[in-house]
């Protein structure tokens, strides 16, 4: 296995890159067809809009419904690349995904499940429909050296671990972005004209809120990590800081309303400034803020009688919980 040599984004020159890489992309897939899942984040957004500069609509782009998004993100993500002349399928598979979550509570089991699902179970079908025989994704290195490290898993990263996608799934994954690191690509994102809202995007990872759900990730627990990560999103917005996020954790506090017990959940915010997600620090948030966050994931999110700010650096911490 070749090491991968880092373009860092001081010596990364957009333009060029772009060129290259739909070079190298028209290169291997020749006169045949690709496919790409679309997420909205700024790695598959620059790898949809740089495999359609190669292959125009040999490139069949895909939003994979997998039941654990954000509110509302397959239509919005749908919409933005629509105004960029992007086509994008979205393909609902979210009883498929929480099949394979089901009674999984090991955060590398959930990762593996959901990996399986991705590539052999959905995208194994899209790839037989459309006759495809690639498939290009955003995978970056910091995901490839996290995955050697032995950190975390990172479920889009394969050949590091002795895994050959032709073999396991059945077509080969073409990685135009392994070179780079987030900040290299939100360049590129700016220099392939993709909107703002898409370039400073925060990351999100690919195991999607199962990643932010301690213990099983089931459809009424995801409902419950998808409510407060959208206040939290709402509240922390003008920080600007690298990541914000809720967890949902497996643990129950006691708690009580209107003079009563409840046995309730607990919701830990965490909010990150980092560079490049190597390491990071707690954003410094004034109470006020940590108040207000509090005060409506309580009352806004049914069952939650619990919210803590994580203070803890990476390292030792990782930045999503799972
Ligand atoms: P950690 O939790 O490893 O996260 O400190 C570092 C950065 O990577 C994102 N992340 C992931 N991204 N698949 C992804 O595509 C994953 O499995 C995954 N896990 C973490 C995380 O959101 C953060 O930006």
């Amino acid at each position: 296995m070749a090491a991968i040599k880092e373009v860092t984004v001081k010596e990364l020159n957009p333009q060029e890159f772009i060129k290259d890489k739909a070079q190298e992309i028209l290169r291997a897939v020749g006169s045949g067809i690709a496919i790409n899942a679309l997420s909205g984040g700024v790695d598959s957004s620059v790898v949809t809009m740089l495999g359609h500069k190669a292959l125009g609509d040999r490139l069949k782009t895909y939003f994979i419904d997998n039941g654990i998004m954000r509110e509302g993100e397959p239509e919005q993500i749908a919409s933005v690349f629509k105004k960029l002349g992007v086509n994008v399928e979205i393909v609902n598979a979210r009883d498929e995904f929480f099949n394979a979550l089901k009674g999984i509570i090991d955060p590398e089991e959930k990762r593996e499940a959901i990996t399986q699902t991705f590539y052999k179970k959905v995208f194994g079908n899209l790839v037989k429909k459309s006759e495809a025989k690639y498939l290009l994704q955003g995978t970056i290195l910091t995901d490839v050296d996290e995955t050697i490290a032995g950190i975390k898993r990172q479920h889009n990263v394969f050949e590091q671990l002795g895994i050959d996608p032709q073999q396991a799934f059945g077509y080969k994954i073409i990685e135009p972005l392994v070179q780079l690191r987030k900040d290299g690509v939100r360049k590129v994102a700016e220099a392939l004209a993709l909107p703002s809202s898409i370039y400073n995007r925060m990351p999100f990872p690919g195991p999607a809120l199962s990643a932010r759900v301690i213990g099983e990730a089931t459809s009424e627990r995801i409902a419950v990590v998808r409510k407060a990560t959208s206040i939290v999103e709402e509240e922390l917005a003008s920080t600007k800081a690298f990541q914000y996020m809720a967890i949902l954790h497996q643990d129950r506090a006691t708690g009580m309303r209107q003079g009563k017990r409840d046995f309730g959940m607990q919701i830990e915010v965490r909010c990150w400034d980092s560079i490049d997600a190597r390491q990071a620090r707690p954003t410094r948030l004034g109470f006020d803020v940590l108040d207000k966050l509090a005060s409506r994931i309580t009352s806004e999110v049914p069952g939650v009688v619990s919210v803590t700010y994580n203070i803890t650096t990476k390292p030792p911490s990782t930045m999503e919980a799972v």
